[in-house]
């Protein structure tokens, strides 16, 4: 079988790890040939091809980022994009294609898909907010990362007794803030599911500093807001690709804090570090896993599906189910996030 492979929407660790098992297992096991496209849905609707063997997936185990590129392309909202991307996978006699991707090129997986393309995907994104899996690839080193900037913001906070807001990525969903809060220890978490009462954090803040603290860390995931007739003004109309600016509401917030409390308040924006570096083992596993999967599955002939991790197990999920579905925080996870202070 001529089976394409594209990798799509925002980068992260652990996507090689995925490309690399899709060639091993499709090559080694059922002999189909691999084509990679570059740049994820705009690399197939210009045709821009390049052929995968394993002495491309060579040492690419323990990489970030994609060997295949990305991009924020969706066929389906572009001009004719959806009869260019026809076109090329007729002119490479593609039988399938095998998507990794977030919300975004899922979402454009599954109109594909409606086409009559034969589709598997595969979800990945740091923000952890595709549905119908329990994880994505590259939301663990994400997690990872975020913790030990917090861990490091810790002892300069102690020194300096300020108050630090760190922002975490995170824009319809706060999957890395409650989890790196939690394992950070951060005092608050504020997240796009719970929005927050800025007079309440200063309350609070004021309260702990009294009472025996020096310091505090909040993060804030980028999509935060403040709750609806609070006193803290903020309007972001944050759609499928965000018009969330990075780093505003953490320095809004901070800004706020420090006004209603007289302490001294700093902000650090993660941003893309949380995309970028070695994955963590669990993340070249899941994309391992998740490679195999939709190799094997388009060998059974399943298609319009996505692999996707429930407990332990990878299994199969209908696209049409998860695709441009939300997948919040659990209110469990957000009060243990703030609930450790
Ligand atoms: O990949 C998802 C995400 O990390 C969001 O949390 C963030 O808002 C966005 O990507 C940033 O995208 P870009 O790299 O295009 O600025």
């Amino acid at each position: 079988m001529r089976i394409g492979l594209l990798t799509g929407g925002g980068d992260c660790s652990g996507l090689n790890a995925a490309i690399r098992a899709v060639v091993k297992h499709g090559i080694g096991e059922y002999g189909h040939s691999i084509i990679g496209f570059r740049n994820g849905w705009k690399g197939v609707a210009e045709g821009d091809v390049r052929p995968l063997t394993r002495s491309d997936i060579r040492g690419v185990l323990d990489t970030g980022g994609t060997l295949l590129g990305t991009a924020r392309y969706h066929p389906h909202s572009a001009d004719g994009g959806l009869d260019a991307v026809r076109s090329t996978l007729e002119n490479e006699r593609i039988e399938a294609l095998i998507c990794i991707g977030g919300d975004g090129t899922l979402h454009a997986a599954s109109k594909v898909a409606e086409t009559g393309v034969k589709i598997v995907a595969i979800p990945k994104t740091i923000d952890n907010d595709v549905a119908g899996t329990d994880r994505s690839i590259g939301f663990d080193t994400a997690v990872h990362v975020a913790t030990d900037a917090i861990d490091r913001i810790h002892t300069t906070a102690e020194s300096h007794n300020r108050v630090m807001v760190v922002e975490v990525m995170g824009r319809s969903a706060g999957w890395i803030a409650v989890q790196a809060g939690i394992a950070g220890g951060a005092e608050l978490v504020l997240t796009p599911e719970a929005p927050f009462d800025i007079d309440r954090i200063a309350r609070y803040l004021r309260h702990r500093h009294r009472a025996h603290a020096s310091f505090s860390i909040v993060v804030v995931a980028e999509g935060a807001v403040p709750a609806e007739g609070t006193s803290m003004e903020w309007q972001t109309k944050y759609g499928r690709f965000g018009e969330i600016v990075s780093g505003a509401i953490s320095e809004r917030v901070a800004a706020e804090i420090q006004e209603r409390t007289g302490f001294d308040t700093r902000v650090t924006v993660l941003g893309h570090v949380q995309r970028g570096g070695t994955p963590l083992p669990s993340d070249r596993i899941l994309g391992s896993r998740f490679g195999v999967a939709a190799v094997d599955a388009l060998q059974q002939g399943r298609t319009s599906v996505m692999t996707a991790l429930r407990g332990e197990e990878v299994i199969l999920v209908p696209l049409e189910e998860v695709a441009g579905k939300a997948k919040p925080v659990p209110p469990e996870l957000i009060r243990t996030a703030n609930a450790l202070s």
